[in-house]
């Protein structure tokens, strides 16, 4: 049952020239679509979990969909996370709901607001064996509008809002983070940019220095497939605008920097609307949801293998190592598990 933290994974990632895919879940044909995609490529990978998908699936559902996955593919190195946690509290209960790794994100909050709640929330996860991530600077697309800024004044002053470097050495020291999101210019949702697409990879070249081996996660990392975004316009939708990281600037992220762990949702969304759209379209009778969601499906399942591929994040065919890794460190799985 190789259900681990992320140590194990970023351990190898860090400068193994791949990173983990950190895929959202939300329904049993998401969650399908990305375990069966990673059993072909013998993939590790991190399922994650929002607030926002505890609260639509019930996280009873998804939870025992998640054990099924695990159940059904035993020779997959799986971390189970929390994405975007917010509370004290919520990291608690994902640690007893057998979460293995936990994101509290504090970034929106005053700087030592955000020490002080990640340095708790770190103690609470480190007590039971959950590794932790935090997030320092703003990414645009959802995280502008806490703060009350339009997504044009967000990349106006866009400088401002990345992760400062030095800001970024003291909160890991403070707080004992094991991984750090950085803010390089990716933002969530699938109108990334308006104009051309580009990562500041001056800054973490110097988040690198000045906090050396400490693996960094990149939030706001779908490509917006056009292939996805054609077959929606084609079919009744209206996303003329949308844009994402184009997949050679994750893949350089992945192969020459400290990037371990890279978050994808939207293009998940993107490719179950896109098919559902297209049978809805093409078959106006159809109303047998297998016979729409099977296709959407088998998209996520096509696209998330060329994510896990070389020209991506370079994780297919780690899953053995990453495994031994893990053997490596005495197999610690979280206390819930009955074992440090
Ligand atoms: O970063 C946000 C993720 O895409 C999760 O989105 O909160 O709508 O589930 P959600
Ligand atoms: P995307 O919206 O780019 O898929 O980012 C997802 C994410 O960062 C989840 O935390
Ligand atoms: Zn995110």
């Amino acid at each position: 049952m190789p259900l681990m933290t992320t140590k194990p994974m970023f351990d190898l990632a860090y400068d193994g020239g791949f990173a983990i895919g950190a895929f959202n879940v939300n329904n049993m044909e998401i969650t399908q679509g990305i375990i069966e995609a990673c059993a072909v490529e013998k993939s590790p990978l991190i399922l994650q979990v929002s607030k926002g998908a505890r609260k639509y699936a019930n996280y009873r559902y998804l939870r025992h969909i998640i054990a099924a996955a695990v159940e059904e593919h035993p020779e997959l190195p799986i971390a189970i996370h929390l994405d975007h946690g917010d509370t004290v509290d919520l990291v608690q209960t994902c640690v007893s709901d057998g979460f293995t790794s936990v994101m509290i994100d504090g970034s929106h909050h005053p700087y030592e607001e955000n020490v002080a709640l990640c340095k708790k929330a770190t103690e609470v996860a480190h007590a039971n064996g959950v590794t932790v991530e935090a997030e320092l600077g703003m990414l645009g697309g959802i995280e502008e509008d806490v703060v009350g800024l339009n997504a044009e004044e967000y990349q106006k002053n866009i400088e401002k809002f990345l992760t400062d470097p030095q800001q970024a050495a003291d909160f890991s020291k403070r707080t004992g983070i094991d991984s750090l999101a950085v803010a390089i210019g990716t933002s969530h949702g699938a109108y990334k940019f308006k104009h051309e697409a580009t990562l500041a990879f001056n800054r973490v070249e110097q988040i690198m220095k000045t906090c050396p081996g400490l693996p960094l996660v990149m939030h706001g990392s779908s490509s917006v497939p056009q292939e996805f975004i054609d077959l929606i316009n084609k079919y009744g939708g209206a996303m003329p605008n949308a844009k994402g990281v184009p997949e050679d600037q994750i893949n350089m992220a992945v192969k020459k920097y400290g990037v371990c762990k890279v978050n994808i949702d939207t293009d998940l969304r993107l490719a179950l609307t896109a098919k559902i759209r297209e049978v809805f379209a093409t078959k106006p009778a159809e109303f047998d949801p297998r016979n729409y969601l099977g296709p959407g499906r088998e998209a996520i399942i096509s696209m998330v293998r060329r994510k896990v591929g070389p020209t991506v994040l370079n994780s297919a065919g780690k899953a053995d190592a990453v495994i031994k890794q893990w053997e490596k460190l005495g197999k610690p799985l979280p206390a819930y598990y009955g074992r440090k």
